[in-house]
């Protein structure tokens, strides 16, 4: 095992903890922003230290196309490669292939899917796709999984649970760096408590660094969803890493946390960024709205970012669509207002005042009379 995970305080089922990783010591709950191309898009290296991000998520799948995990271990690994010294977490890619390429094919042996660089068929099995991620170095890397929609019912979700678990038997055995590189395993299941049972405690007779929650927010309800998260924060061991994959929105976020859950991914911080929205205490600020054209008021008086202390509203509203900066100003924010969310969870359950925390939150963003 190359982490250490110490519980630091907790409030019911919420938890602080110090998180040691190879390259970083990091404070729980965290958020870890998406870096596809090995980058966070619109933000310097610089600037993700400066806001407090202490965990960059890679995707295996982007980087394995280009530039190849061949090259990034000739150039020493991916910390090295893009210059990032803190914590590095790289899917298994079986995620992104069955996402963003429809083609994609699961059977027993791997994921098959049609290169996007020449079009051949491809087979991503659970073996390579840790010998990719051994290539790359990060400090936590995921096993590859079966995913399926939670909307989806049927025996293919039952099929996905059981494959998942005979796949993880394979990742560990193909893992060339346990004492270097934490592999998570990861609890499908789809919404079906019997299936996600037999998953979380196949994983847990593993006895991996640190376990993920997967399958999730991709379309089911919240009822639904915060009910996987607790049944399966409530099984996993109290002494190693939960991280909810995928997740997500500030207030699930806070949600997941009170839940027992520890580390969260998600694209929505920058996504929306791009399209012109900011992360307030509220909700969300809309820049392209008209009403910003005069506003000269930062995105968020409460916020202490660089954006918010030196740009106006109506600054961002004029370069939102028209320039990059926008959606680079808009993106630092977001990503600050993700930080600071997350050092406030883990600020309140130390002090023993999660609860006020929580309130605050909810009376911001669901005022009276609303
Ligand atoms: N990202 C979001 N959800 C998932 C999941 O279920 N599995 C993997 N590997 N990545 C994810
Ligand atoms: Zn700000």
């Amino acid at each position: 095992m190359a982490l250490r995970f110490e519980v630091l305080g907790r409030f019911n089922r919420a938890r602080a903890a110090q998180l040691t990783l190879p390259h970083f010591v990091c404070q729980t709950p965290l958020f870890m922003p998406v870096g596809t191309q090995g980058t966070i898009k619109g933000l310097t290296n610089d600037q993700l230290e400066e806001i407090g991000c202490q965990i960059i998520l890679g995707n295996t799948y982007h980087l394995a196309l280009r530039p190849t995990s061949e090259l990034i271990d000739e150039l020493g690994g991916l910390h090295k490669f893009m210059n990032w010294p803190r914590a590095l977490l790289t899917d298994s890619g079986g995620f992104q292939m069955v996402s963003l390429l429809h083609l994609a094919d699961i059977t027993e042996k791997g994921v098959t899917f049609q290169s996007p660089v020449d079009g051949k068929p491809m087979l991503l099995t659970p073996e390579e796709s840790i010998q990719i991620q051994n290539r790359i170095g990060a400090d936590i890397i995921m096993a590859l999984d079966d995913v399926v929609r939670t909307t989806i019912t049927g025996p293919r979700i039952e099929e996905a649970t059981y494959r998942t678990l005979r796949w993880i038997d394979r990742c560990i055995a193909a893992h060339r760096r346990p004492n270097e590189q934490n592999l998570f395993g990861i609890v499908q299941g789809g919404l079906d408590p019997v299936l996600r049972d037999i998953c979380v405690r196949g994983l847990v007779e593993r006895n991996l660094p640190g376990y993920a929650i997967g399958g999730l927010s991709g379309g089911e309800d919240k009822d639904s969803f915060w009910r996987v998260v607790a049944q399966c924060t409530a099984a996993l061991p109290e002494d190693k890493p939960r991280y909810v994959m995928g997740v997500g929105y500030p207030l699930d976020i806070v949600v997941c946390s009170a839940l027992g859950a520890d580390m969260y991914d998600c694209v929505y911080p920058t996504r929306t960024a791009r399209f012109g929205t900011a992360l307030v205490p509220e909700g969300v600020l809309k820049l392209k709205h008209q009403a910003m054209a005069n506003d000269t008021r930062p995105i968020d008086p409460s916020c202490n970012c660089m954006v918010c202390k030196k740009y106006s509203r109506a600054y961002i509203h004029c370069l939102v669509t028209k320039d990059a900066m926008g959606s680079q100003l808009l993106s630092y924010h977001n990503l600050f207002f993700m930080m600071k969310l997350s050092s406030d969870l883990h600020a309140s359950i130390v002090r023993g005042r999660f609860p006020e925390f929580v309130c605050k939150f909810l009376q911001k963003m669901f005022p009276e009379g609303d």
